[in-house]
Parts: structure tokens; C-alpha cells; sequence
């Protein structure tokens, strides 16, 4: 029996694909390479001697999709494709519309089409919008801000619309606040080939040098040092969190076929906490200023975790000194292979 992975080499698809190879999955990767490269497969092999399938495929394409579920026996699907930079949404909100939107129900269809039922979506945070309490818990009202949030709100709506109409769904909606850090090998990480968007990928840029100093969005925000709070969870953390939901699919009450879960780690840190503990365990300095607030960020977000843990049997283990630790290895090591 195999799983499939969309967005499959993408960080946090290739992530789960180890740990599912490991624990001797069969596992198919579907990814048009829009923002990762074939390279990983290769850094699959080197890690748990297993061969992930390959397809270079776009989610939008059913025939594919078809072909995939032809040749596989496929029990459950994990949906990471996505497009997912919140300012390049705000530019191009049709794309993401198309990509992120239509290509789930694509999705959705051939495997409805082929009787797999069973399906993991990677939703995120930015659901809730600006927090109206902390920590933010799964009955937080919904309130995206940007066409990206809005595709992960409207995903949810089909999701829950389509367990309701048919029983033989079973669906977790797992929100990721943020994830960070990489693989122990230190041959996977977060490597994004487009323009980077989030936090640490701009971090490590200059770490090695690339660029200048870190822009640090906001030093006004109502924080005790003024600089945003975010939830980081250690990628492999996140991982865990996913085979515990592969898990827990398997034995959901009949009576419940869709739910949303929120994955964090359950604790803020700000961007100056984040750099502070990057530069102590790293043993590195990273020049900064403060600019202009970023459009459409909030000041704190930090998930309450009591639903993943109950209900996933999950806990996060990793500190923000091991996500900062692994994230420059990786860096490094991306350098030497
Ligand atoms: P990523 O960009 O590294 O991985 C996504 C992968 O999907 C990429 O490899 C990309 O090439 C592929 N892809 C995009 N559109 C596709 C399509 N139409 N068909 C096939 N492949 C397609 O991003 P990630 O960080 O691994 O995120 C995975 C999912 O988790 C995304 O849906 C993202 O919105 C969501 N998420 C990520 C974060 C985060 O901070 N990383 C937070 C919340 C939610
Ligand atoms: C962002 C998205 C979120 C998405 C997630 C994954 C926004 C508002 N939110 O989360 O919807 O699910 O990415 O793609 O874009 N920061 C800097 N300098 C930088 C980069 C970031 O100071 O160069 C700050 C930000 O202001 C924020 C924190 O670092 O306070 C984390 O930012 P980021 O990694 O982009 O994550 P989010 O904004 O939480």
C-alpha cells in the first residue's frame, strides 16, 4: 500500500516522505518542481535507502493524477502542493485561486474516482487572520487576509462539505503555524528555489553571507521587545505530527470524518529572541535593522495544542535551540553535497 505526497519535494512533503520511508511505506511524490528540485529524491535514497516515485506533475492535471492512482495502490493521500507566498498572492490572487483551489478538487475527484477516501491537507495559520485571544485554538473564527489564507479557508469549506456528503471521507485539515529547521542528515531542509518569503531562509542568507544584514519587519508591535511573535515548530516535530494523523485516520469514530488540527509547538518566541538564540547556538553574529512592518502581519501568534495532543496522542519535543541548530547544519552541509 502507498501514500502519496503532492508537493512532494517540496520542504515539508520530503520531510514526511522520509519518515514514511523509514517506517517501510511505499510512497509516491507528485510535484511540478515550481518550487523544489528533483535533487531530493536522490537525498531520499541517501537517507533511508529506499527510492521514492517520482511524477513531475501538476495537481491541476487529473490525468496524471489518474495514472498515479492506476499504478498504485494508494491508501491515503498527504496534500502539501501549494503555492504559498503571502505577498506574491496579493499580486497574482487568480493563480493561487487556480493552483491552490481548483488543483485540490482535481485532487479530490480522481480520488474519489478511485475509492481512496483518506486525506491529510496542509492548511496553515493564516486562517485565523489577526488573533482575537491566545492562544489561538481550532474554534478561533477564520479571518484570512490575503488570497493565500483565503484558498486554505475555501479548501476547508470543500473539505467539510464533502465529508458531510459522503460518510467515506475521512479528512484532517492540519494548520502548521511555522515550521523551521531541517532533517537530522542535514540532507534535507527548507530550500525554497524561488524568492524566499518567510523568516529563516532570510536568515540564512546572511548567515552565508548573501546578503547584508537581516530586514527586521517592525520594532513597534505590542510585544515586549516590539518585534512580531510566531509559533516555530521544528519541522521533524510537524512530521510526527503527520504520522500521528495517518494514525489516527485509521481509527477516527465512524460519526466524525472531518476535523481541523492546529500543529505549533505551543509557544511564541519574537524575531529578536529568534536571532538571539540562532547567534548563541550557532556561534554567529547576524546584522540587523529594523524597517517598515510588513503588510498584513500580525503582531503575536502561538497556537493552543491541547486538540493535537489529545486526539493525536502527539507532543512536540524539539526547542527553538535544536530548529536553530539544524536549520544552519542544513545550510552548511546544502554548501559541501
Ligand atoms: P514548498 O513550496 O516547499 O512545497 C510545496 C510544493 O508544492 C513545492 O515543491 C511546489 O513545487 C509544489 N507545488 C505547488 N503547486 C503545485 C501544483 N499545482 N502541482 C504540483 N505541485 C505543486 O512549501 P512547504 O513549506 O513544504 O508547504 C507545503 C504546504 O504547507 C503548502 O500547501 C503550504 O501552503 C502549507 N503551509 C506551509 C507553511 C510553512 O511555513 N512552510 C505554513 C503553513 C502552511
Ligand atoms: C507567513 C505567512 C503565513 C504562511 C507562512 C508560510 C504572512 C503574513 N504570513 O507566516 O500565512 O502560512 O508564512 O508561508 O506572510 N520577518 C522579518 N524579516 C524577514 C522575514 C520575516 O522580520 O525577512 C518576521 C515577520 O514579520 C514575522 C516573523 O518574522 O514576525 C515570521 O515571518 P514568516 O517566517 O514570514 O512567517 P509568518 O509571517 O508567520
Amino acid at each position: 500500500m502507498s501514500i502519496l505526497i503532492t508537493g512532494g519535494t517540496g520542504y515539508i512533503g520530503s520531510h514526511c516522505a522520509v519518515e514514511l520511508l523509514k517506517n517501510n511505506f511505499e510512497v509516491v511524490l507528485l510535484d511540478n518542481l515550481s518550487n523544489s528540485t528533483e535533487a531530493v529524491c536522490k537525498h531520499l535514497y541517501k537517507i533511508c535507502g529506499k527510492k521514492p516515485n517520482f511524477y513531475r506533475g501538476n495537481i491541476n492535471n487529473e490525468e496524471v493524477l489518474d495514472y498515479i492512482f492506476k499504478c498504485f495502490d494508494i491508501k491515503a493521500v498527504i496534500h502539501c502542493a501549494g503555492l504559498k507566498a503571502v505577498g506574491e498572492s496579493v499580486l497574482k490572487p487568480i493563480e493561487y485561486h487556480e493552483n491552490n483551489v481548483e488543483g485540490t478538487k482535481s485532487l479530490l475527484s480522481v480520488m474519489q474516482k478511485h475509492d481512496v477516501y483518506k486525506l491529510i491537507f496542509s492548511s496553515s495559520a493564516s486562517v485565523y487572520g489577526n488573533p482575537e485571544y491566545h492562544p489561538i485554538d481550532e474554534m478561533h473564527p477564520l479571518n484570512p487576509l490575503n488570497p493565500y489564507a483565503s484558498s486554505k479557508v475555501k479548501i476547508e469549506e470543500i473539505l467539510k462539505k464533502l465529508s458531510i456528503e459522503n460518510s467515506k471521507w475521512k479528512i484532517l485539515s492540519l494548520r502548521y503555524f511555522n515550521p523551521i529547521g531541517a532533517h537530522d542528515s542535514y540532507l534535507l531542509g527548507d530550500d525554497p528555489t524561488g524568492q524566499p518569503n518567510n523568516l529563516f531562509p532570510f536568515i540564512m542568507k546572511v548567515a552565508m553571507g548573501e546578503r547584508e544584514e537581516l530586514e527586521i519587519f517592525g520594532n513597534d508591535y505590542n510585544t515586549p521587545d516590539g518585534t512580531g511573535i510566531r509559533d516555530y515548530i521544528h519541522i521533524m516535530d510537524l512530521v510526527d505530527g503527520h504520522i500521528s494523523s495517518m494514525l489516527y485516520l485509521e481509527k477516527m469514530e465512524a460519526s466524525l470524518n472531518y476535523e481541523n488540527i492546529n500543529l505549533g509547538a505551543g509557544r511564541g518566541y519574537s524575531v529578536l529572541e529568534v536571532l538571539d538564540s540562532f547567534e548563541t547556538v550557532n556561534n554567529l553574529k547576524i546584522p540587523y535593522r529594523f524597517t517598515e512592518r510588513r503588510e498584513g502581519d500580525v503582531d503575536n501568534s502561538y497556537a493552543n495544542i491541547s486538540k493535537a495532543k489529545v486526539k493525536l496522542d502527539w507532543m512536540p519535543k524539539r526547542t527553538i535551540e535544536d530548529m536553530c541548530t539544524s536549520a544552519w547544519s542544513f545550510q552548511k552541509k546544502k554548501i559541501l553535497v
